[in-house]
Formats: structure tokens, C-alpha cells, sequence
């Protein structure tokens, strides 16, 4: 018995294998190096033993080494496994940490269908959503949530983030509530829960990814309609216009009438270069962001842990497509949205310092936007000071 869960557990680098790779090649001359080390040791301590070692037939010596397994000396099991060849598994390619695992068992990636919980699981998902639509909600704005979700298809899988806690009393009210995925931590923001709850690989099902506000008018705008424009365009980051009656902060992402997508803002040109750079062009804001499974699996990886409220992610956002990036970011006018400025977690900080509530959440906002301003610029001068060439650009701050 313990044999058997010496050989299960044990799986060391067999000299046999034939998939060997470099990699195991030198752990393998490093264990070798250490048994040979160790034997030194072990015959120089007990001579008597060293004869005996010697003499004695493999399985007991594997018992030996198993014996040990739980002291200090680790090694000896190592070195003596070299010897006995074995079948075992070590998939470089595997995703990291699943080494051992045969490919063909590993599962990577998951999706948000619910599954029932009896029957045959194949027979579980009656339809299959190709798109994410999310919100950060809070129970207040439930019929503006209600209206936007009318706007998404059957084809999207619905994900509420509250951050007020209330969660049970939307399927009172609603029933697509019902069938939706509700994520509930007080006080968060979007990009908090997107870090933690949206990874790559969580929703790698889903072609598009919608990280909404929770105060957007969604009268004009219809989903499917929006999908089929960014799959026209080839947009890979993308947002719909905003309605320049209500107020938009950056000129590029007005709404134009008689175009169905654009990707430059020919205004404040003295922040615009060229090749065209935020916020003239490759440019969406973190409000009403669209994200191609593609991108998203980058962006993911852009956004900081620590910074909750993403400010300064949308100049750097060009990072995540290939060049050239104004030509894959862009804003859909033939379906576009209302930004109703609602601020609703924006008043949610703790007044001090004779500052308000709204302002200290403010004062986080450009404090973080410096913050991931800085890392970037700080990440991409290493990166290059490491290939020792010069930085190409002046990086993604705006001057
Ligand atoms: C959902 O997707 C399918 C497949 O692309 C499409 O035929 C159908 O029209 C979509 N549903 C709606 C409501 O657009
Ligand atoms: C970066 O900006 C500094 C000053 O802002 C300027 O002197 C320098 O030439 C710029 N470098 C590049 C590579 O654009």
C-alpha cells in the first residue's frame, strides 16, 4: 500500500521519458548531483549502512526511501525514484500549476450558464449566450437596469454586481432576474468585481463583454444591433456614442448622426498625434466599455488590483489591441446611449478633513489615475531599459 502511493504521489522525472525537456533535463542532473552529494554523506556517517545499500534489492531500498519521505532528508527519495522507471505525467504545456494532469482531462475554462442540478449534464443548456452583459447595480436604479436589460437579447448572460446589498428583492420584481447571476459586495466598484469576478478564463465562452454603469439610457440603443456594428467594424474596444445633448466628457465619444461607427476626434487636436492616441482616437471611456474575448483577455490583465476605480485605464487601453489600435477602438453612433450622470457609489466615501463624502471619492479617483499613470509609464521604460532601447513613445499620460 505504501508503495502504491509512493509511485501515485512521487512522480519524479523518469530518464525514460521520452517527452523529457530541457527543463526536466537540468532538475534531473541537479537531483543526480544531490544523491551523489547525499551517498557521499550517507556512506561517510554510517560505513555499514553504505555497504549494505549497496547489496540490497531495489524495492527495499524504495522502502527505505519512503521511510524517509517525511523527514528532513527529502532527497534520497528523489535520487532513488531516478532509477526506477516509471509512467509518469509532466505536461509543460499544460495550463501552469496542472503539469500532471493529462491534457485531455483539463478543463481551463468556464462559462456563467446555470446548470440544473439532475439529468444528463449535456442535455442542461437549452441555449448557450455568446455575449456577457454586466452592471454594478444598486437596488435604487432597478427600473433603469430593468430597461437596459430589455435591450439585451436572450443571447447575453446577465451579471449584476450590488454593491449595496440588496439582491433577493430584484426577483421579486423582475423575472429575468431570476436568471441572472447577482454578485453582492457592499461598496465596490466595477472594476473591483470585473478583477475578481471576470477573469479570462471565468468567461471565455462569451464572444463580448459589456461592462456597464448603471446610469445609462438605453432608448436608442439595442444590442444585438450594437454586436453586429462592432463585428462590421472590427472593433475589438468599443463603446456607444453618447448623447451630446446630456453631456459627454471627451469630444471622441459624441455621438455623430449619419455614421454608424467613428474612430478619431478631429477636436483639441493639441492633444493628438500622430498615429492618433487617446483621447483623440483608440479611446473608449471605463463607463460604457465593449470588450472582444480577445482584448478582454488583456485588459483583465491591465487592470490593477489595488485601484478600484479604473481611472486612467481608458488611455491605456490601446495596449490591449494590435497596432494599428485606432483602427480596432471605436465609438458606435448608429446605436448609442444617454450618460445620466447619476452618482450613485461617487457619494458613497467617508466624509473627512472637513472634505465630503463625494469629494474624498473624488480625491481617490485622481489619486489612482496618477497611480496607474505612473506604473505604466514605470513598467513600459523598464521593459525597454531591460532590451536597452529607447522607449518609443512618451507613454499613455495625457500632457
Ligand atoms: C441570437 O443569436 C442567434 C444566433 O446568432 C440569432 O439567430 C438570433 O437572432 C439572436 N437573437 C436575437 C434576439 O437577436
Ligand atoms: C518625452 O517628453 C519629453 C518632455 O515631455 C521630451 O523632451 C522628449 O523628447 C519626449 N520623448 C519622446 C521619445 O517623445
Amino acid at each position: 500500500m505504501t508503495q502504491r502511493s509512493f509511485n501515485d504521489n512521487c512522480c519524479y522525472y523518469s530518464p525514460t521519458s521520452s517527452k523529457r525537456s530541457e527543463d526536466n533535463g537540468m532538475k534531473l542532473l541537479a537531483t543526480a548531483l544531490f544523491a551523489v552529494a547525499f551517498g557521499i554523506l550517507l556512506g561517510l556517517s554510517f560505513p555499514s549502512l553504505w555497504i549494505a545499500k549497496a547489496s540490497l534489492p531495489q524495492n527495499i531500498l524504495h522502502s527505505f526511501a519512503i521511510s524517509h519521505r517525511h523527514s528532513d532528508i527529502a532527497t534520497p527519495s528523489k535520487a532513488i525514484d531516478i532509477s526506477i522507471s516509471k509512467a509518469c505525467i509532466w505536461v509543460p504545456s499544460n495550463p501552469r500549476g496542472a503539469e500532471r494532469l493529462p491534457p485531455g482531462i483539463i478543463a481551463s475554462e468556464s462559462d456563467l450558464y446555470l446548470r440544473r442540478l439532475w439529468g444528463n449534464p449535456e442535455e442542461d443548456l437549452k441555449n448557450k449566450p455568446r455575449y456577457l452583459a454586466t452592471f454594478t447595480v444598486g437596488y435604487k436604479q432597478r427600473y433603469n437596469i430593468d430597461a437596459c436589460v430589455k435591450k439585451f437579447s436572450e443571447n447575453f448572460t446577465i451579471v449584476l454586481f450590488h454593491y449595496d446589498g440588496k439582491t433577493s428583492e430584484w426577483n421579486d420584481e423582475f423575472e429575468w432576474s431570476k436568471n441572472a447571476i447577482h454578485i453582492s459586495v457592499l461598496k465596490q466598484t466595477k472594476w473591483w468585481y470585473a478583477k475578481r469576478f471576470l477573469h479570462p478564463d471565468i468567461v471565455a465562452r462569451y464572444e463580448y463583454i459589456f461592462i456597464w454603469d448603471e446610469d445609462l439610457g438605453v432608448e436608442h440603443f439595442d444590442a444585438e444591433e450594437y454586436i453586429h456594428m462592432v463585428k462590421k467594424h472590427g472593433l475589438e474596444i468599443s463603446q456607444p456614442g453618447l448623447d451630446p445633448e446630456r453631456g459627454f466628457t471627451w469630444q471622441i465619444t459624441k455621438r455623430r448622426e449619419h455614421t454608424e461607427v467613428h474612430k478619431e476626434t478631429d477636436e483639441k487636436l493639441e492633444w493628438c498625434s500622430n498615429p492618433p492616441r487617446p483621447p483623440c482616437a483608440a479611446f473608449v471611456e471605463i463607463m460604457a466599455p465593449v470588450f472582444s474575448r480577445k482584448a478582454w483577455r488583456c485588459v483583465w490583465h491591465l487592470i490593477q488590483n489595488d485601484l478600484v476605480h479604473g481611472w486612467g485605464l481608458d488611455f491605456a487601453l490601446r495596449r490591449c489591441v494590435e497596432e494599428p489600435a485606432y483602427e480596432k477602438i471605436g465609438i458606435v453612433d448608429s446605436q448609442w446611449i444617454v450618460h445620466q450622470f447619476i452618482p450613485s457609489l461617487g457619494s458613497q466615501g467617508k466624509a473627512e478633513e472637513g472634505k465630503s463624502a463625494w469629494q474624498v471619492v473624488r480625491d481617490r479617483c485622481n489619486m489612482e489615475w496618477k497611480m496607474f499613470e505612473s506604473r505604466v509609464d514605470k513598467a513600459e521604460k523598464d521593459y525597454f531599459k531591460s532590451l536597452q532601447v529607447q522607449s518609443p513613445s512618451n507613454s499613455t499620460t495625457l500632457q
